[in-house]
């Protein structure tokens, strides 16, 4: 079975204040981080960066594509650059650059066990509340809520056909529920952060160091 990942790196980082996926992570960008992770697991890479970086420095990568406007148009780019005959598609984001081989392996085990789509979660271990105007309006039960991480492995085929309408997510798994798919939990790691504010970094910093 033929397996491809796609690390979409093609944001501008509005939360971080500058593209975070280029910020340095142990002397590399921390995209090649995550590059890295998804060489290990997968046959095939397509790299998702900002239209302004594809002529920058390059990655050990079978492609290299600009992003959308959206992470899922980023997405819907990545996967137009995946051979056709890709079984699997496991799709990652470039600002999480501590994702693990065996969180890979994981969930592509999990698709090649029969699932539409396998994604990594961890337990809800914060309280929830629902906020309106600086207010709580309600604390929500957090028994059966997760929280979901990438890489998020996927048949192709039902991958590109959630991706087909043009719709919007802020992750993969979310388009192909809609599809009434299959979407199988295996475990997270919790040092598998996604780096989205300066304190982020330090904190991925922190654990590269050790
Ligand atoms: O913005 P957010 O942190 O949710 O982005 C998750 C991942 O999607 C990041 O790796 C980011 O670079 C990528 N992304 C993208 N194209 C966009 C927006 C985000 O590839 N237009």
């Amino acid at each position: 079975v033929s397996v491809w990942a796609v690390v979409v790196a093609g944001g501008s980082g509005e939360r971080f204040g500058a593209p975070k996926q280029f910020a340095m992570l142990g002397g590399r960008p921390m995209l090649a981080w995550a590059v890295d992770a998804a060489r290990g697991a997968c046959d095939g890479v397509v790299l998702v960066v900002p239209a302004d970086r594809l002529d920058g420095r390059q990655y050990p990568v079978e492609k290299m594509v600009a992003g959308g406007a959206s992470r899922s148009d980023s997405v819907r780019a990545g996967l137009e650059a995946v051979p056709a005959d890709a079984e699997i598609v496991v799709v990652h984001d470039g600002a999480r650059p501590l994702a693990s081989g065996s969180t890979f392996r994981a969930v592509v085990e999990a698709v090649r066990a029969g699932a539409d789509a396998a994604v990594p979660a961890l337990a809800v271990t914060d309280t929830l509340k629902a906020v309106e105007d600086g207010r709580v309006t309600a604390t929500i039960d957090r028994r059966g809520l997760v929280v979901v991480q990438t890489p998020q492995a996927f048949r192709a085929d039902v991958l590109r056909a959630a991706h087909a309408q043009g719709a919007q997510a802020t992750d993969d798994a979310g388009l192909v529920e809609s599809l009434g798919a299959t979407v199988r939990v295996v475990a997270g790691d919790p040092r598998n952060l996604k780096v989205t504010t300066p304190a982020d970094l330090e904190v991925a910093q922190a654990l590269v160091a050790r």
